[in-house]
């Protein structure tokens, strides 16, 4: 894999192997005081992800400002993933949904991201849930891999709801990935 000029002056990337070092990072829940961080990073990695799959118009509502707005009601069950005192990934889970998940370009391929998964994974175990899920945009093509790499099974593709800024009904076509968590009992 071709990696860019940036990656390699990060800490992640190994000029020996031309991929990205494993990073195990501290996992906790959200805090307060991570508002900020975890709002650009929400903002920037969902730009990465979904930029050139949904609609331009949708694409140009998802400013720092709403995610800001959006990140209020989940705060309850997020959790992030922490790098010498740097948030690099967060996650959030709503009813039996892991709702967000999110990584830092710098972290991507480092294993970061499958730590911050298994650890909501945990999260909704925790909380009773048996049978989880995960919504992933058709087109986010390394998401869909990531989770089918993780064990879930993508049951199929419907047109699911998207968020606006108006609350206006948008759809756009979804992978609905399902997996089976173990009981913590
Ligand atoms: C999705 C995300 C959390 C995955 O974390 P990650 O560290 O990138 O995941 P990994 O590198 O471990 O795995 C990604 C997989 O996609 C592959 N991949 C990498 N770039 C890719 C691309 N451009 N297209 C398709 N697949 C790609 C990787 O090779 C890997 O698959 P493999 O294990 O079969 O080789 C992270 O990329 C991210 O935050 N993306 C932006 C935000 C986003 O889309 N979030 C998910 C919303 S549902």
């Amino acid at each position: 894999m071709v990696k860019c000029r940036r990656c390699r002056l990060q800490p992640g990337f190994s000029a020996a192997t031309g991929s990205a070092m494993p990073i195990a990072p501290t996992l906790r829940s959200y805090r307060s005081d991570d508002r900020a961080a975890v709002v650009r990073l929400w903002h920037d990695a969902w730009h990465d992800g979904h930029g050139t799959v949904l609609p331009a118009h949708v694409v140009a509502e998802r400013t720092l400002e709403s995610f800001d707005l959006r990140l209020e009601p989940l705060e309850a069950g997020c959790l992030v993933a922490e790098v010498e005192g740097r948030i690099m990934g967060f996650s959030a889970i709503e009813g039996n949904e892991i709702d967000q998940l999110y990584v830092a370009r710098e972290a991507r391929g480092t294993g970061l991201a499958a730590a911050l998964l298994t650890a909501t994974e945990t999260s909704l175990a925790r909380r009773g849930i048996r049978d989880a899920a995960i919504q992933c945009s058709a087109g986010n093509d390394r998401a869909h891999r990531f989770y089918a790499r993780a064990g879930w099974r993508d049951s199929g593709v419907r047109q699911a709801p998207i968020w606006t800024p108006d609350g206006r009904h948008e759809t756009h076509p979804t992978h609905i990935f399902v997996k089976q968590l173990s009981s913590l009992d």
